[in-house]
């Protein structure tokens, strides 16, 4: 299991690259991903949570729901909309209700570049929409209504991990910054936009 990246990391703001080399290094990036959100345990994982900048998504709603997808495109066939209860790995132990699209298709790739779609309905179509949120830089509390969403930074600024940098950046040589001695002060939030949400 690799550690997950955490809320206030700017990896997980920041828009995932589309694969175009479908190599071992990709396999080993699904295996990652797969094992991680597995062990977590999760119901998806997005590479951005393990600090890998490319669009590639894992998810597992169930036994027979389970798989990977490779530059995610979506389509929504209806208008209807669901509402529920959301968490997500980076924002450990925490959930809030949030509205999606009830039916999604994704067309992508597999790991091995050959075309594939996904068709999903009730939790797999909520997880879908929010792995795919992760490869553009968008968190699900960005989704939230406006005062659910007041709560929820309230709450994820009293979190126990709140501030943690991850061990990667925790490496990183930089100084100085909010997150931790070594988050480089360039990625560092704007005082008045503590958690990025603005960017
Ligand atoms: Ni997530």
């Amino acid at each position: 299991m690799l550690p997950i990246r955490l809320f206030g990391d700017p990896v997980l703001r920041t828009p995932a690259e589309p694969v175009t080399v479908f190599d071992r290094e990709l396999h080993r990036l699904v295996a990652d991903l797969t094992e991680t959100m597995v062990d977590a345990p999760g119901a998806g994982l997005a590479a951005p949570q393990l600090g890998v900048g490319l669009r590639v998504f894992t998810y597992r709603v169930s036994d027979e729901e389970q798989g990977h997808l490779v530059n995610p495109v979506l389509h929504f066939p209806d208008g209807e909309m669901q509402d529920g209860p959301e968490g997500c790995l980076s924002i450990p132990g925490l959930s809030w209700d949030c509205r999606r699209h009830e039916h999604v298709v994704a067309h992508g790739q597999n790991m091995y570049g050959d075309p594939i779609s996904i068709e999903g309905t009730s939790r797999l179509a909520r997880c879908i929409q929010h792995e795919t949120d992760h490869l553009d830089g968008v968190l699900f509390v960005d989704r939230l209504d406006p005062e659910t969403r007041r709560a929820a930074m309230a709450e994820i600024r009293n979190a126990d991990w709140a501030g943690l940098s991850t061990p990667m950046i925790k490496a990183s040589p930089h100084g100085g910054g909010p997150y931790g001695p070594n988050v480089p002060m360039r990625n560092a939030p704007a005082e008045n936009d503590p958690f990025g949400l603005r960017r």
